[in-house]
This record gives C-alpha cells, structure tokens and sequence, in this order.
C-alpha cells in the first residue's frame, strides 16, 4: 500500500467508510489491477454496478462520443438522449413515465415523495409506508427510515416519520401492519446489501394481490437487482407482477451515475415543481446507459446471467466447507457458521480474488453478467481454498416464512422457467434463430457435461485455466467480448 496515500485519506476525506488495503487504478471486463501492478478477479463489480465489467468499450466509446459533444445541459430544456432512455426504460419494463436522478437513494426518494403525493390524492392524506425488516434503501433521510436496519438508523434519530418494518418474505406481516393511514409497500425483490435473501416463491405476487385489495401502491426496489442481475431483466418478473413503481440505479450506467424511477399511470402524480435533478438525466449519463443497455441485449447477457449465475451457485454450493449458499442469477451469498467472512474476504483479496463480506457471516458475490464459465471456475477454486472449514451455517434465512436453505441444483428448481431446456429449444420456442453465442454456450455446455466436478485440482484445473484464458484472449481479439 501506498502509505502517504492511506495517510491522505485519513486526513483529506471524511471517515465514512472502511476501506480494504488496496488501490485500484484500472480495469478491464472482470478484472482489475492495482497499484502495484496486481491482477484480480473482481467479484464485486462496483457493488453491482459494473454489469458489463470494467470499462466496457461500448460505455468508454459512447462517453468519449458525447462528452466531445455535450456534457450537460439542464433539465429547463428537451434533451434526446433522456427521451431515449425512458422510452427503452418502458420498453423492458411496464406502461410508465420516468424520473430521472443520479443514485439508488434518489430513486427512492423520488419513489417515497410519488407515495406522500398519492396518498394526498388518493387515500385522504395516508403515507406510511410498509419495508421490510434487513431491507436497505439508501443512506438519504427518507431512504434510511425507509431502510430496515437499526445500525444504519440508531445515529440519525429522529427519523423521518412513517415507515413500518415487517419480517421479509412474510405477506401476512404486510397485511396486519397495513392500517388506515398505510399508502404503499416497499420492497427489494432480492434483498441484496441485506444479505442476499430470495424471498419465498409467491411473495411478489402477494403482495401484489395485497397491494390491489387494500388500494396501496407497490414499490419494487430494484437498484441492485435490475438489468439482468439476477436472470430477468427486472427481478419482479420472476414472479409475473407488474409493480405501480420501480426504482433503479447502481448498473444502468455501466459505471456512470444516473437513477431512475418509474411510475405507472395509477402513480404517476408529479406535476411541473413537485420534484426536480439538477443532473438528473444529463445528455452523458443517459448516453452511457443507453450504451449499457444496449450490449446487455445484443449480447444476450440476461439470459447468460442466468446460466452462469446459476452455474456460480451449483459450484460454490459442492465446495467443502460452504454449507450454504443462496441467491438468483449473478447475486449470490455464500453464508459461514463461524463470524469468518471478513477473513474469508481478506484471504481472497490476497489471493487475487474480489468479494465482499456484508457482515461477519455473509459473503456477497454480485459479479458482471460477462463472466464465463471459465471465470466461474477459477473463482470458485480461490475462494474455496480460502474458506476453510466451516460447520453446518446459521443461515440468516432461516427465520423468513416458507425460505427454504440451498442445496446444490435447489436455486434451479426455483427458477422452472429457465431450465426449461437446452437453450437452443428455449430460443427456438421465443422464435429467436440466432443460435449460440460463440464461445459461451460451448463453453457452459462443457462445464454442465453429467459426472464433471464443479471444479477441478491441480494440473488439470491448470489446464483448463490456461485453455479459458486462450479462448478469453482469442475472444478478445474477435471483439466477441469486450474485456
Ligand atoms: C436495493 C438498494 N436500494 C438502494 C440503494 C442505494 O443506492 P445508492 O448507494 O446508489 O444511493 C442500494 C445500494 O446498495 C441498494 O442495494
């Protein structure tokens, strides 16, 4: 470490994070090097935002593009690549109007304001809102009431007034604490900084149906889990709901600041004054996004995030010594017995490997959508090494209604629709002729080959490694991926 740096810090920049002993100063695809010129696989992406990897071509070149032709006017005037942007917004998504700001905490700011409007409008003045308990919403006054963690709330006492924590995953929670005064529901589709917790099958729809019955808006937080992160574009779809509002941000840049929220007609109340960005959907971020998005379809990664994601899952599941892991798609948390994650996640980080201990017992994994299954495999060798013995896990899931503990293959059970086939026949059946993505789809289909471990020991492993590496590289150069 460079110790005048470390030394800088202290002095220069308030002390509001931990920070690990290292120093990123470049990136490309899934990995970054640091100061002294290390490589490592970066498992943390940004903390979810790097879909596409580091500094992806496409997002470098369409920055250049603009920031040589327009930085940033203001919202007082029409701008082409905002209007762009919403209108691809809406496409993925649902029938809805978009605002535009610069983080997940206004998103959900934006989100909680459209609530207090709609309940004046609406339901005679209501404006609780219900969360979730280990819910995170974002570091702002609102986002942070709204946030169902006491040790992010304890030093900012009084909070802003209105918002009532339930246990996670239980709908009969939400329906006894909605009263007369309640005008929404809150909700991460996966809780993510929480713990990377997939709620039982059936909860979205319930709540849902919920929100319908006692007339409340539902509110989806998907900064963390949207854009293909966990398999589907938008993480609610899993469950084939249409939510009033939705809320984004982290990987909608491709690493460049923006948030969005959007709201359906039923909710969408702003009018002209009622709420506003400075930066909000200037010409750069927008440009960036829309580059984003764009590789995230012409590449085919949400369905990719779906098979790798899924893959991850499989693999870290059969390591011995990780008795529990859990998540959807590329969000995945491989939870330890022992308080041994922050050790874990040093011992990566020595090793090469990024990730990220969300407390003493959770490792959080939140990796591009680009990685392979090559990567997959690499990965799960280090971090195996690493995680030592651990004893059958407390599982933080546990004490949810109807979550059920992984078991290895269990993450695909939960998700039927896309292990419908051989991905040739799914395709086939969409109408899609596109046929496979060179490289990936041989590539997965080798690591799924019946009897083949998970992943593989000494030369071997060193084989296949150098073999990855190769075809990366050949890849590469192709211009197939861009990392
Ligand atoms: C689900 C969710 N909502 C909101 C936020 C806050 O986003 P930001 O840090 O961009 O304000 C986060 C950040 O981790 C998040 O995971």
């Amino acid at each position: 470490m460079n110790e005048q740096l470390v030394q800088d810090e202290a002095k220069y920049i308030m002390g509001t994070f931990r920070r690990l002993p290292v120093t990123f100063v470049e990136g490309h695809g899934l990995t970054v090097v640091d100061d002294q010129g290390k490589e490592y696989m970066d498992l943390v992406g940004g903390i979810a935002v790097n879909l596409l990897g580091h500094s992806h071509p496409a997002v470098a070149e369409a920055v250049a593009r603009q920031s040589a032709k327009l930085i940033h006017t203001s919202n007082l005037y029409y701008s082409e690549p905002q209007v762009a942007l919403a209108k691809r917004l809406v496409e993925l998504s649902f029938p809805s109007r978009v605002f535009f700001c610069n983080s997940g905490a206004e998103a959900n700011e934006a989100a909680i304001k459209i609530a207090h409007k709609w309940g004046k409008q609406h339901k005679g003045g209501a404006f609780e809102i219900i969360t979730a308990e280990k819910s995170f919403h974002g570091r702002t006054m609102g986002a942070v009431a709204a946030t169902g963690q006491p040790k992010y709330q304890e030093a900012f006492q009084p909070l802003v007034p209105g918002f009532t924590h339930v246990p996670y995953g239980d709908l009969e929670a939400v329906k006894a604490a909605t009263g007369d005064n309640t005008v929404a529901v809150m909700v991460e589709p996966v809780i993510g900084e929480g713990g990377v917790i997939v709620p039982p099958d059936g909860y979205l729809k319930g709540l849902r149906a919920w929100c319908d019955e006692a007339d409340l808006l539902l509110i989806v937080d998907e900064v963390q889990t949207g854009f293909g992160r966990t398999g589907r574009w938008f993480a609610y779809q899993h469950e084939g709901i249409v939510p009033d509002v939705m809320t984004l941000a982290k990987g909608l840049g491709g690493g460049v600041p923006i948030g969005a929220c959007l709201a359906a007609p039923r909710a969408d109340v702003f009018e002209p004054g009622d709420h506003g960005s400075t930066f909000g959907g200037q010409p750069l971020a927008c440009t960036a996004a829309l580059a984003t998005l764009e590789v995230i379809e012409s590449q085919r990664l949400v369905e990719h995030a779906a098979e790798v994601g899924e893959l991850l899952h499989d693999s870290l599941a059969q390591v011995p010594g990780i008795s529990t892991v859990r998540g959807r798609g590329m969000m995945q948390a491989v939870v330890f017995n022992e308080p041994q994650a922050k050790t874990v996640q040093n011992r990566c980080l020595e090793a090469g490997l990024v990730v990220n201990a969300v407390d003493d017992h959770v490792l959080r994994l939140v990796p591009p959508l680009i990685m392979t299954a090559d990567d997959v495999e690499k990965a799960v060798e280090i971090a195996g090494g690493r995680a030592g013995r651990a004893g059958p896990a407390r599982d933080p899931g546990d004490d949810i209604p109807g979550y059920q503990r992984s078991a290895p293959g269990a993450h695909a059970r939960r998700l039927p629709a896309q292990r419908a086939g051989p991905r040739g026949v799914r395709r086939a059946r969409e109408g899609d002729d596109r046929g496979p993505v060179p490289g990936r789809d041989q590539d997965l289909a080798r690591h799924r080959q019946p009897g083949r471990p998970p992943h593989r020991r000494g030369r071997a492993a060193r084989r296949g490694r150098d073999r990855g590496r190769r075809r990366h590289h050949h890849r590469r150069a192709q211009g197939e991926i861009r990392s």
